[in-house]
């Protein structure tokens, strides 16, 4: 486990993650009942954006740093903003929130959220941040035998977001088959899975995904931020999966994903696509 979230903290891919993240939590809470959020791969909570960590790439300079400067944007992508602003504010206060901390801003009396996060250090991290938080249970576990052993939940209505490191090659098939073993024990559930786009037409991702038979409306959302450069192996795009989405969110990914490519790609590089699995 090599990985470390703070080098990458704030880039597009969070920008993308955390704005659908966002948007699938607001949908949750305009209903009384309670909801879970499982994260099953948390990272640390929050970053610092001055730390030697991320200060070296500065990626989020290519993502957050973008977003949040811009003198206003669509609500789709204000209340993400919103959140963010919240441990953002430059140039003095450079946090960044992670995916953990933003589904706290969303928790209600009714709400529980269960964190999962692996690494020794990070996971001790984890707790410190919410130990004064009743309902959030931290846990140091390896997700692929956490998230089945959880399922499924009380109550019976939430978010699962898995967001593993793609440091093994085969990663991908590996989050799917844990994907679909969620579905299976909890099919309600509405999932949301990252994964790292390295080549521009994305094919062998999203044959991986097609494998899958996912639920018939399951929505694959890409974000590509530039065209690769030759025989490179850089993170060229974002993608995500979503199992169960809420009926309003094909719309809004497609606001939220449009001012990424007009914010944050290369003049002329940027795209995006919709498209149902
Ligand atoms: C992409 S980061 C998570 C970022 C976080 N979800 C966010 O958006 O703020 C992946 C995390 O998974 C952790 N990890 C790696 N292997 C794991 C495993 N088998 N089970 C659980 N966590 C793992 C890493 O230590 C790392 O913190």
């Amino acid at each position: 486990m090599n990985y470390r979230h703070a080098y990458h903290a704030g880039g597009f891919s969070d920008v993308m993650k955390h704005g659908i993240e966002c948007l699938i939590l607001d949908y949750l809470t305009k209903k009384e009942k309670g909801f879970v959020y499982l994260d099953t791969h948390a990272g640390i909570g929050h970053y610092d954006l001055h730390s030697d960590e991320s200060s070296r790439g500065q990626e989020y300079r290519q993502g957050i740093h973008k977003i949040m400067a811009l003198p206003s944007v669509p609500e789709e992508v204000q209340i993400y903003r919103d959140i963010v602003g919240h441990y953002y504010d430059a140039p003095q206060k450079l946090f960044y929130p992670g995916s953990p901390l933003i589904a706290k801003h969303f928790m209600r009396e009714q709400d529980k959220l269960i964190l999962n996060e692996f690494h020794p250090e990070d996971s001790q991290i984890l707790k410190q941040v919410f130990r004064r938080e009743p309902q959030v249970h931290c846990h140091q576990r390896d997700a692929y035998e956490f998230l089945p052993a959880m399922l499924p939940p009380e109550p019976r209505r939430g978010l699962i977001l898995i967001d593993p490191p793609y440091e093994e090659r085969q990663e991908l098939s590996s989050a799917m088959k844990l994907l679909k073993q969620g579905i299976d024990k909890f099919a309600q559930g509405v999932y949301l899975l990252w994964y790292p786009i390295k080549d521009y037409r994305n094919e062998t991702a999203v044959k991986i995904l097609k494998q899958a038979r996912l639920p018939a409306d399951s929505l694959h959302l890409e974000y590509f931020h530039q065209k690769p450069e030759t025989d490179s192996n850089k993170l060229i795009g974002s993608g995500v999966v979503v199992v169960n989405p809420p009926w309003p969110l094909k719309e809004q990914a497609a606001v939220f994903l449009e001012q990424m490519v007009k914010t944050l790609s290369k003049a002329g590089e940027g795209d995006q696509r919709i498209t149902i699995l």
